[in-house]
């Protein structure tokens, strides 16, 4: 199984405070995600400055279009995004639309998986062509109580089974990582546990040895 990816989820406000984690953080992370929070409080400027100053990175939007596919997929990826984020509760159509701009750039679309969704939408998505998705335990439910648990496990496994590769994101520190173990787990994302740590590369590194150890060298 191909060992997941580590994605940092920049959720500051201030794109400064994002720059200055990425100056440690970068060399241990695969994936940069200008988070949702950094795009509303900066714009696309978040994603220019990003993409210019680590152009080897993945880099991703996480702007959770519901509409609009076509211009908020452009907007992400004129700025110089590989990956934009598109909510599971928006249409067909928009994913569809967001899909076609994305590959116009050689780039793809992620559907944000939060609130109500099905495995016959996943099914639908496949078929037009998305082939990941983010399954995510908000921010909010996590902080009323909401942990993990055995549907979530089998809910990314089915995902899997049907052509979708799911990352892992919400509040997510690498103790977590364990529960996860045996599904292909495409990256794991995470915000807070990163660039809030007293030590970020620290954490970064604790990330990265679960992921050794639980998806092998
Ligand atoms: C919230 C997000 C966050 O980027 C994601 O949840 C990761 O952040 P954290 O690890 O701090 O929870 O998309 O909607
Ligand atoms: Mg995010």
């Amino acid at each position: 199984m191909t060992q997941p990816q580590l994605q940092v989820a920049l959720d500051q406000l201030a794109l400064a405070e994002a720059l200055q984690s990425l100056t440690l953080l970068a060399p241990h992370i695969d994936i940069i995600e200008a988070g949702t929070l950094l795009c509303c409080s900066v714009g696309m400027q978040a994603v220019r400055t990003l993409r210019e100053a680590y152009p080897q990175h993945t880099l991703v939007a996480d702007l959770k279009a519901a509409d609009a596919g076509e211009t908020m997929t452009r907007l992400a990826m004129d700025a110089g995004a590989d990956w934009t984020t598109v909510i599971c509760a928006a249409p067909l159509a928009t994913i569809e639309k967001a899909h076609e701009t994305a590959e116009e750039y050689g780039g793809e679309i992620q559907i944000e998986l939060f609130g109500h969704w099905t495995l016959n939408d996943a099914r639908d998505w496949q078929r037009i062509g998305i082939r990941q998705a983010i399954y995510h335990r908000g921010r909010d439910a996590q902080a009323k109580g909401q942990g993990w648990s055995a549907t979530d496990l089998d809910l990314l496994r089915a995902l899997a089974d049907i052509g979708i590769a799911p990352s892992v994101t919400g509040g997510l520190d690498a103790q977590d990582l364990a529960l996860f173990k045996g599904i292909p787990v495409r990256a794991f994302i995470a915000g807070r546990a990163l660039y809030g740590a007293p030590e970020p590369a620290a954490a970064a590194q604790a990330f990265r040895q679960q992921i050794r150890q639980y998806w092998g060298q």
